[in-house]
This record gives structure tokens, sequence and C-alpha cells, in this order.
């Protein structure tokens, strides 16, 4: 069953003035390439990747302004007029009072969660993310996730598969109380349920009752312009929002954020943390040098801080976004017709093969997501990304695996970088590893690093 967008096409606001070969290998060679990767796609090498689609992180087109943004660089060590462009664009689409720099997404998480979390607190969530939740946990807390159910069912169509359960917030609350809540974290959109938003009226109500309850609400903003689209598209009420004035809606009913601007954003680095409270700010502006650099800089080039000014401006345009899912979307759409078992409705960032469904003669313990990637990879040269039992990790207290109700393989679409016949490609190699399915044999886990294991973690085929 296709799923169709407003208005039904959508073209690149964009034509392609420069170009980057990209190399076919061989199906022997790619054989090679992935045992020597210990069957872990995050381990091959990229010049032996055809079609790159293992994350959206970092790996998108800049436009020809945030090239030449790039020559603007006020490389000083402080007060770098990059960092006042980079603070007026985050007020002006953002919202937040302060900003402080951060080398990426995972340096402003190590901070802010330093800050905020007290040692036994608890965390609720709108579904853990890989990152977030290890920095939540080494400040000592504990995530809770207060995901709808929905969300771990992925042929459930509800819409909007980000909505926090409020009656599981609620439940938190009564039972550890509220001064051992810092903040209820939310995602936009939710990458680990497949890249699903989260409505303006729920995150509205989740904002009522932790109001109610003195406590505070962070913000995953890194594909927040993706989630605007969404609700542009399906909550009603929205649909004739700007998806600007939508990521400003979103920002407003929140106290912080952190920023991954490797994705929406459209920079190949870097990050940041913003947030309105005065206190706070000076906490950051001070930790971010013991970590990142100094607080005009937090690990980011100037040039890097200017292009991502630009960058902030272009990924709440309509007409960009629009283009950005439609092209996840009309993969996706690609792969239904063809009857492949994928997480529904589809996402923004890119679409997650069903792995459970896929190879149903394979346990979770024989790793089907990762087997799938590395198949599909063998297959055609297109690298995806595992999203299941590897990435799920162990549980902090009981050292035990966690066990993800989702078990996904990630097609992560890069912003500006493929075309619609490269996705055609994707697809005709998805539905061909489809049909050899039932051959398919497992894999067992031979090197497991303790921290975030499916960066690095390596894996041999089942006897
Ligand atoms: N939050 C979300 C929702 C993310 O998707 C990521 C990164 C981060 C935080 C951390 O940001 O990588 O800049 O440190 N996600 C990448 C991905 C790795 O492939 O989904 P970072």
């Amino acid at each position: 069953m296709k799923q169709t967008l407003k208005p039904k096409s959508w073209a690149e606001p964009y034509k392609i003035k420069m170009v980057e070969p990209v190399f076919m290998t061989t199906k022997a060679d790619r054989q090679r390439y992935i045992a020597e990767a210990g069957y872990n796609t995050f381990l091959l090498r990229s010049r032996d990747v055809y079609i790159d689609l293992l994350t959206d992180s970092g790996t998108s087109a800049m436009s020809d302004r945030q090239w030449a943004a790039l020559m603007l660089g006020d490389e000083a060590y402080a007060g770098s007029e990059n960092f006042y462009h980079l603070e007026d664009a985050v007020r002006r689409y953002y919202g937040y009072k302060y900003i402080v720099p951060t080398h990426q997404g995972r340096g402003a998480e190590n901070i802010l969660s330093q800050i905020l979390i007290s040692p036994g607190q608890y965390i609720p969530g709108n579904m853990y993310f890989t990152t977030t939740r290890l920095h939540q946990e080494l400040a000592g807390g504990q995530f809770v996730d207060i995901i709808v159910d929905e969300a771990h069912d992925p042929d459930n169509l509800f819409p909007f598969k980000g909505n926090c359960d409020l009656e599981k917030l609620q439940t938190l609350i009564a039972k550890v109380g509220a001064e051992n809540i810092p903040y209820v974290s939310i995602a936009t959109t939710v990458n680990m349920a497949g890249g699903q938003p989260i409505s303006l009226e729920n995150l509205r109500a989740v904002r009522e009752l932790t109001n109610k309850h003195g406590i505070k609400i962070v913000h995953d903003m890194t594909r927040v312009a993706e989630n605007a689209f969404m609700i542009q598209q399906l909550e009603e009420g929205q649909g004739t929002k700007s998806v600007a004035r939508i990521v400003r809606e979103i920002c407003d009913l929140t106290d912080a954020a952190t920023m991954s601007s490797k994705k929406d954003a459209l920079v190949n680095i870097g990050g940041f943390m913003a947030m309105n409270d005065e206190q706070v700010y000076d906490q950051a502006r001070n930790l971010v040098v013991v970590y990142e650099g100094l607080h005009t800089y937090g690990g980011m080039a100037g040039r890097d801080m200017e292009a991502l000014s630009v960058g902030i401006a272009e990924s709440v345009e309509d007409t960009h976004i629009r283009a950005r899912v439609g092209q996840v979307h009309y993969l996706g759409n690609k792969l239904l017709e063809a009857g492949i078992p994928l997480i529904r409705p589809l996402g923004t960032h890119g679409i997650f093969l069903n792995a459970t469904k896929f190879l149903p003669h394979l346990s979770q313990d024989e790793f089907p997501a990762q087997t799938l990637a590395a198949e599909l990879y063998i297959d055609s040269g297109v690298r995806a990304m595992e999203r299941g039992i590897v990435s799920a990790g162990r549980d902090k207290k009981t050292g035990k695996r966690n066990y993800p109700k989702l078990e996904s393989v990630r097609l992560t679409l890069p912003r500006r970088v493929y075309t619609q016949a490269h996705m055609d490609i994707v697809a005709e190699s998805v539905i061909n590893v489809y049909e050899r399915r039932a051959g398919i044999k497992g894999l067992e886990m031979i090197y497991e690093p303790e921290f975030l294991p499916f960066f690095q973690a390596r894996f041999a085929p089942r006897a």
C-alpha cells in the first residue's frame, strides 16, 4: 500500500553543479571486504561502498551558498564572527536564547546530561537513542521509555508513533516523584522507531503535564524540520503553516535542546546545545571548555559554524524538506509495492527493513538485522545499518542483552546526494536479497566492545 505526500509530485529544488564518482566492486571482492570487516558495515572502507546509506549523519551535500560561507571562516580562538552568526540563526529559527557549540550531537548530550542529571534520577523519553541514553546513564541516570505502544509495532499505521504515552509519564512521576525526574527527553523525529514524528498536540500535552510538576523538557532536535514537515502533512489544523513556523512552535514548547547539526542542518560536522535558562547556560559554557573547546567554538572551526548558519536556514525551507522526505518515500513505496516488510508508516530519514519478517527463520540471537545489512552489501555494494539487538546494547544493571521489539535494517538517505536512479538500484537489490532470503544464515558475535557495540562489534557466519 502506497503512502502519498501532499502535493503528490516532488522534485529537487536545485540542480547539480559538482559530482563525485562512485565505484562498483565485484561480488567476490565484497564477500572478502565484509568478512574482513567482521560483517559489520561500520567497519567497511567507504571506497568499497557503491551507494552509501549507512547514515544521514554528516553525509549531506552542502549548497553553493554553504561552500561560499566556508570562505568566510573567521578562525579566531575566541569571539569568532561566525559564532555570532550561528547564535543569530539558532535564535531566529529555533528560538532558544543561548547556544553553546559542540563538535557534534553527543558532545552536547555529554555536557547537558552532566549538568541536569543527578545519580539515581530517571529520564523518561520517547524511545531511547544510543548515544543519548548512554550519556544519561554515564551521568548516573536511568532512561525510561514512555513512547506510545504503537511505536514498538512495525505494522501499526498510527501516524504519530513518536508520541509520548502520558499515562506512562504520569505513572513514573507518581512512582519516583517529580523531584527525581530532571527532564523529559523528547526527540523529533524518533530515529530508533523508524524516523517517526511526534505531534504538536502530544508535545503540548507533555508540556502541560511537565509544567504542573516543574519538570523540564530537553529536545533532541536532530531532525526537527523533518518532524515539522510530517506535522504539516498529517496533523489536523497544521496544513497551512510553513515548516519553519512549526519548527519554532516545537522548540518553543521545550526548555533546552541538543543538536547534531550533521543531519537536518546540512553540514558535515557540528552540533550545539541551546537553552533558555541562564544558569544552565552558565554551567554549559563552563563545562564546554573542559570537553570541547572555548564556548564560542566548542570544537567547530569558524568556517563550519558559518556553513551551519546557512544550513539551518535552508533546512526549514518547505521545498527542500518536501524533496528530502519525498525521496525517502519514493524508495519506501517501491519496496512496499514489491511486498518487502518495512516499518510503517514510512519515516523521514530512511527506510527501515523489518528484519524479523524478512528473515523469519533466524532468532534474534542470530542477529537478523546485522545479517541482512551484510547480505545487502554483498549483493550490490549498498551499505545500510543494523538497528536492532546489537544497537540496543545491554542492560546497565544486569549486563544482559536488551531484546528490542524492532529488529530493523536502516537504509538512511543522505540529503541532496543520491538520485532517483540510485534509489531504483537500491530497491532492486533489496528485492533480490528478499527473493533468496530462505538460504541466508545468521551470524554470531565474536567481539563486543563495552560502549555502543554496534559501531565496532565483529561477527562471523554461523556454522
Ligand atoms: N540524537 C539522534 C536522534 C541521532 O540520530 C544522533 C546521531 C545523535 C543524537 C548523536 O549525534 O552523531 O552528532 O553525535 N545519529 C547518527 C545516526 C549517528 O546515524 O543516526 P552525533
